[in-house]
This record gives structure tokens, sequence and C-alpha cells, in this order.
């Protein structure tokens, strides 16, 4: 599926460079040298390379001050070539990422994670969608898993994956319940959701007796487990005979993530430059 997203931006960028002599350009930014992060950058550039875009990348090093990194997104705001900034999160605990995320323009937002295009994801009438959430919808949509009137429960409340998971449920009418670390009853309450979104962050946490037979389980987890090994949020093994469809770790929503982020840097560059 993320191949298919990818061809068809990658066709809709030919397109643009043929009729508009424009090339969409993204600029990622990494402070320090996360592991996880890193391999998240060189994913999102990969992608760039596939479809065609223009990428640069920022490696700073973890000493970075906020002045400096608040004066290279200023850059990037000012500079024609870029149509979207992306700042990879988590950042060293000593930079304040709400201030560096509010210092990016809103047009040029592709996580869609400034205050502005939040406000407006919340009003249902957005330009950018946040990628994870957009990647399990769009997952949804094409294998017709209706949400409409569906018990969905989203375990996890951050900004970039449970809030806004919550709300694009929410506009195609399912009932939504947001769990988190003080939920009471959380395996009961995870019991009647139709469709099931972990995005907790702790290795395996969905076991079988938190999953109604038939249910829909989509995992947002990037995990270790206590071997090393790259798993999710959900038991996988525990949990797929009870699941109509559950989506793996590595290889289900990653790839959908970042291949909105695609979309999402597409059409940045044409509201950018006014092109329908
Ligand atoms: N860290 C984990 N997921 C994301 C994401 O979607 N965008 C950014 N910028 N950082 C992340």
């Amino acid at each position: 599926m993320s191949a298919e997203v990818k061809a068809n931006v990658k066709k809709l960028t030919d397109e643009l460079k043929e009729t508009h002599n424009i090339t969409p350009g993204l600029a990622v930014v990494i402070v320090g040298d996360d592991p996880a992060s890193r391999v998240y950058v060189n994913n999102k550039k990969k992608a760039c390379e596939a479809v065609g875009f223009m990428s640069e990348e920022y490696a700073l090093p973890a000493e970075t001050t906020q002045e400096e990194l608040l004066s290279l997104v200023e850059t990037l705001n000012n500079k024609e070539s870029i149509n979207g900034i992306l700042v990879q999160l988590p950042l060293p605990k000593h930079l304040d990422d709400k201030a560096v995320i509010e210092a990016i323009s809103p047009l040029k937002d592709v996580d869609a994670f400034h205050a502005v295009n939040v406000g407006k994801i919340m009003l249902g009438e957005y330009d950018f969608l946040p990628c994870t959430p957009a990647g399990v919808m769009e997952m949804l949509h094409s294998y017709d898993i209706p949400v409409e009137g569906k018990e969905c429960v989203v375990i996890g409340r951050s900004n970039i994956v449970g809030k806004p998971m919550g709300m694009l449920l929410l506009h195609e009418n399912g009932t939504v319940t947001i769990c988190h670390s003080r939920t009471k009853n959380l395996a009961e309450v995870c019991k009647r959701a139709d469709i099931l979104i972990a995005a907790v962050g702790i290795p395996k946490f969905v076991k079988a007796n938190m999953v109604k037979d038939g249910a829909v389980v989509i995992d947002v987890g990037m995990d270790r487990d206590e071997n090393g090994k790259l798993c999710g949020d959900v038991d996988f093994e525990n949990v797929k005979d009870k699941c109509s469809y559950i989506t793996p770790v590595p290889g289900g929503v990653g790839p959908m993530t970042i291949a909105t982020l695609m979309k999402n840097t597409l059409k940045a560059c044409k509201l950018q430059n006014n092109i329908d």
C-alpha cells in the first residue's frame, strides 16, 4: 500500500516538474544521535529520492542550542526551494520541542504538529493530515473497513498519534475512546473495540485478553523486546488469531507514515506555488 501511495506521489511530482518546472523539497532536521531517529530519517530521505523530491538533511550535534536550532528553522522557513520542514522528535532534553514546532511556518509544517494545523484538524478543515494517523486511516479505507458507528479505542494520548488519531476516527463517525496511563479497567475498555489502535510505546503491551473476537488491531508501536528485537505495542503472536485484521511491526504503519509525509510535502509545494 505504501508503495502504491508513493508511486502516485511520484507520478504527480513528475507532472509538476513537466508542467511547472518545480521540484518539491523537504528539509529533515535531526539533533543528536538517537539510533531510532537515525533510521526514521534515513527512511524519509530514501522515500524522497524514490518519489523524485529534493531533500536536505541537517544533522546537528546533541549539544546544539535552542537559538541555533531556531535559527536553522527560520532559515528554512525563508528558503524557497524547501516546501516542507520536519524536525525529528524526540529532541535532546535541553531543547524545547514546543517552541521549535511553533517556529516552523504552518505552511511548511508537513508533520501537522503546529498549533495552527492542529487547530484546523480539530475543526475538520485541514491542509495537512498528521502522518501516522492519516496512514492508519488510509489502511482502513483501502481494506474497506468501515469506521462509522464502530467502537474505536486508541491507547495513548500523544500529540503525535493518540490525540489526532482519535480526531480522524471521530471525523469518520467512529465512537472514540482514548485511553492512557490513568484509565481504569483498560483491558475491559480495549475489549469493547471493533477497531483497536495501540500507540502506547510499551513493547507487546496488548494481549489477547484485551482484544474482542474479530477486532481490527492497528499497531503504531516501534519498540524493542527483551532481546533488543524490533516489535510493536501488540503481542502479535498472542493476539493474531482473535483479529479480523492486524498490522505487523515492522512493515505495517511505519511505511504508511512515510508515504503520507510524501503526500504532505507535495501538497505543501503546490500550496506554496498556488497550484491546485
Ligand atoms: N518521531 C516519531 N514520529 C515522528 C514523526 O512522525 N515526525 C517527527 N518529526 N518526529 C517523529
